[in-house]
């Protein structure tokens, strides 16, 4: 499938000049050191193809949702890891923006890189303020979005910036989480199984309605499908349930009934007495919960139905836990699936957030086709949503 915006392959960089790349350095730290460097690494082909055609970059990301500034949301963290993978010095730039930062950008030889402070701590970064998108305009002489993470959010940094800056290109990792997502859902490889999960039905319904409409099975876990079976009357017991979801979930079964798409339901569950980790345990025989329990995992036979049907697929789309998989005794329904995906000689793709954050935290991330970088910015593009980053990008 054909991307239909410029990208690196077909820019040209001005002798001595510099490239401002938005990357989606978003990442968990814990003690001032990145946990998960997935999104940090998968934009090390766009940095080194960059650096080899002797341009010095500018880094520009966010971190967390800081309300100002805030040193334990600075990039640090995030610049000495990329160093690390790239086996060179990043420099730390001390603010956003600034006559500091212009003469740091000055200093920048070819091939050197420097990472702005965290974005965020501007508000006009947020607000897409056109005075801060014309000041992180001034520091180069190309514009590359790098940053798919981030790209359904209108900042300035993503949709400011490149209003001001042109050429604005995609990067590697942009042109092919665009291209792989979409080629799911527009020229998919039947049959189409997608897993689904994660607590809220609403927040996922404009994705369960497209997936209705090409994919050949829905397999529905996680929180969620205590919605589905309060709106068919089965009880929930203690089991976490959004009272609006209901009536969202019951338009969806009727919707299933009229589409060619086999959406499943859970057919047994793990339930515990709450949500901890040495909580009273119990294996239930079908979906019923009584009340003092609270459903925390899907259970056994539910695993194994699911797993023939994602066995039997040509193409599977993953995205959210079956269960409460930080907890030890109810991870084994989002294992069991992150394994049925994993060993899948199907193309397999992962949607980000917690499914991503799962398979990591089963060493699986590297047994999947795709294993996306964006969260929300996955589910928008899914769902046929324009992202304003990648619409902003010159045409090909
Ligand atoms: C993400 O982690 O999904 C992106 O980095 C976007 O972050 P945000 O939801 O804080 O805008």
């Amino acid at each position: 499938m054909a991307f239909s915006k410029r990208t690196i392959d077909d820019l040209e960089i001005p002798e001595g000049g510099g490239v401002f790349v938005r990357v989606d350095f978003n990442v968990p730290l814990k003690d001032g050191e990145v946990t998960d460097d997935a999104r940090i690494r998968q934009t090390v082909p766009t940095i080194e193809a960059l650096r080899e055609r002797g341009a010095h970059l500018v880094l520009a990301s966010h971190l967390g949702r800081p309300d100002g500034r805030d040193p334990e949301t600075s990039m640090e963290p995030t610049s000495r890891r990329l160093g690390e993978l790239l086996g060179a010095h990043v420099h730390q730039a001390s603010e956003v923006i600034g006559p500091e930062v212009r003469r740091e950008v000055e200093r920048l030889e070819p091939g050197e890189i420097l990472m702005l402070e965290n974005l965020r701590w501007e508000s006009g970064e947020t607000d897409n303020d056109d005075e801060l998108a014309h000041e992180l305009a001034d520091l180069a002489d190309v514009y590359v979005n790098d940053a798919f993470g981030a790209s359904h959010r209108a900042h300035a940094s993503v949709y400011g910036v490149p209003q001001h800056l042109r050429p604005a290109v995609a990067g590697k990792l942009l042109e092919k989480e665009v291209t792989t997502l979409t080629e799911l859902i527009e020229d998919p490889q039947q049959p189409f199984v997608v897993v689904l999960g994660g607590a809220k039905v609403s927040d996922k319904i404009g994705l369960i309605e497209r997936f209705l409409e090409v994919a050949d099975a829905i397999l529905i876990g996680g929180a969620m499908c205590f919605s589905f079976f309060r709106a068919q009357d089965i009880p929930t017991g203690d089991s976490m349930v959004e009272e609006d979801d209901i009536e969202v979930a019951r338009r969806v079964l009727e919707k299933a009934e009229d589409s060619d798409c086999d959406l499943r339901l859970p057919v047994d569950l793990v339930a515990g007495r709450a949500f901890e980790e040495d909580t009273e345990r119990q294996e239930l025989d079908g979906v019923e919960v009584p009340d003092g329990w609270m459903g925390l995992d899907v259970g056994h036979r539910t695993v194994e139905g699911y797993r023939e049907v994602i066995e039997g697929a040509a193409q599977v789309f993953w995205n959210g836990p079956m269960g409460a998989f930080e907890l030890a005794p109810f991870a084994e329904g989002t294992r069991a699936v992150a394994e049925a995906v994993a060993e899948s000689e199907a193309k397999t793709v992962v949607g980000g957030g917690d499914s991503a954050a799962a398979l990591a935290s089963f060493g699986l991330a590297d047994s999947v086709t795709h294993l996306s970088t964006g969260g929300g910015a996955s589910l928008e593009l899914l769902e046929g949503k324009e992202l304003p980053g990648v619409e902003v990008l010159d045409d090909a």
